[in-house]
């Protein structure tokens, strides 16, 4: 396929002004829509916020293509597969602590590229309210094949678990490796492409406000996720016609219209709304140092703000290797209840509130108000064990924590992934009380 030559390589910080063309001379100086564009491109804008949100979050860039974004055919409904989108009212949502196995991989015989992979589990609120999410699991075998896709509905958080990935987007090429992120905003068309044999991990599709990195407060000026270890792709464009089709998911289905031409034909932009990557062994984790532990708040790379003060649509969340101090502390994360309702997945390793059970690329849902915490094992393990600086290493989980309730699709119910026995974890959790004891 025709590309411009220009190699992987990324530009840095998180919302910046970016500036970038893959041939030089495309990107019009010191105005945004000149009567002819450089080389006969199509000067084109792409908003993610209203016009007129506030400066600190408008969102906008603006395109430099060979042909502009409506040139396809009509979009006419397609099978939206596992694929689901909210109101996630279809099926009765239990306050059960819940816990799925892996998502299988389909065989080679059943070739599934990204999008024909997705599977819903969950989610909250729907497009059309702009809040609330959608959690996914993608599981595939090939890569995107003469197919384009955009998401109307939401940014996709981009969360691999196995295999890297090679994202095509409008505005340029991001390599995806487990251990790393990829946000990709509303309405940017891109492809999927395997650059391993299989892939699997997590799709948070964000209907609500674009993720944002959290206050530090007190914190001060670094720390958590650094916007310097933020990376955006540099223009990258396809030069090549063809019988292409360009997905959308729009109203929370799919929909497929024909295109002749590759819709990734942007050859330069500028602006802040891009798709970027981050890879989470940057995050400067933060912690007790004395006694306790912290709020996982403290674990937040990104969050979508709701219109309530501290109160997220969503947060991504992160449990990356660290060292732990704290001294006489039962260091594992305690017994709790929350508010707030918990999607966890697993990266790699092992969780150290669980003893087993919880395995990468799987899932546990803890909604509002439903108690959970260490397994009895583990319990056990963390209550008695000496205690000296150790390190928690070669693990990584996350958690897609919400304001709102996480409603599991009647799919995800019935999948034979849900683990039937999950409460058991908890039931071996004997009486210690005595009024001997002190
Ligand atoms: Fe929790």
């Amino acid at each position: 396929m025709p590309t411009s030559a220009k190699a992987l390589s990324y530009q840095s910080g998180f919302g910046n002004e970016f500036a970038t063309e893959a041939l030089a001379g495309s990107l019009p100086i010191a105005q945004n829509s000149p009567q002819k564009v450089a080389h006969g491109l199509y000067a084109e804008q792409l908003t993610g916020t209203a016009f007129t949100a506030p400066r600190a979050q408008n969102k906008r860039s603006w395109l430099y293509r060979i042909r502009p974004a409506a040139m396809h055919g009509a979009f006419k409904a397609v099978s939206s597969g596992m694929l689901q989108s909210g109101p996630f009212d279809a099926a009765a949502v239990t306050p059960n602590q819940l816990r799925w196995n892996p998502m299988p991989i389909p065989a080679a015989t059943t070739p599934t590229d990204f999008i024909a992979g997705l599977f819903t589990v969950a989610g909250n609120g729907s497009a059309d309210s702009q809040s609330g999410i959608a959690i996914h699991i993608y599981a595939a075998n090939r890569s995107m094949q003469d197919s384009y896709f955009y998401n109307a509905d939401g940014e996709m958080l981009i969360v691999p678990q196995q295999g890297k990935l090679l994202l095509r987007t409008e505005m340029g090429l991001l390599e995806v490796a487990p251990g790393e992120i990829a946000v990709l905003p509303r309405g940017v068309r891109f492809a999927v492409d395997l650059l391993e044999e299989l892939a699997r991990g997590y799709v948070c599709e964000n209907y609500g406000a674009a993720f944002s990195l959290p206050e530090l407060g007190p914190i001060g000026a670094n720390g958590l996720a650094n916007p310097r270890d933020f990376q955006a792709p540099v223009a990258a464009y396809e030069d090549c016609e063809g019988a292409f089709t360009l997905l959308t998911k729009f109203g929370g289905r799919l929909w497929s219209a024909d295109i002749g031409h590759s819709p990734l034909d942007v050859v330069a932009w500028h602006g802040n709304y891009a798709p970027y990557k981050y890879n989470l062994a940057h995050f400067n984790t933060i912690n007790s140092v004395s006694f306790d532990h912290a709020d996982p708040s403290i674990f937040t790379v990104l969050t979508s703000p709701s219109d309530t003060p501290g109160t997220a649509n969503v947060d991504f969340v992160i449990f990356p290797p660290r060292w732990m101090v704290a001294e006489h502390t039962f260091r594992p994360p305690w017994f709790h209840r929350n508010l707030m309702s918990e999607y966890m997945g697993l990266i790699q390793g092992v969780y150290d509130a669980k003893a087993e059970g919880f395995l990468p690329g799987g899932g546990s849902l803890h909604n509002c108000m439903s108690g959970h915490g260490p397994d009895a094992a583990t319990f056990e393990k963390a209550s008695n064990v000496q205690l000296a600086p150790h390190k928690i290493d070669h693990t990584l989980a996350f958690m897609f924590e919400s304001r709102y309730v996480i409603r599991p699709t009647e799919a995800a119910m019935a999948s034979p992934q849900l683990q039937q026995d999950y409460l058991q974890c908890w039931q071996g959790l004997k009486k210690n009380f005595s009024i001997e004891k002190n």
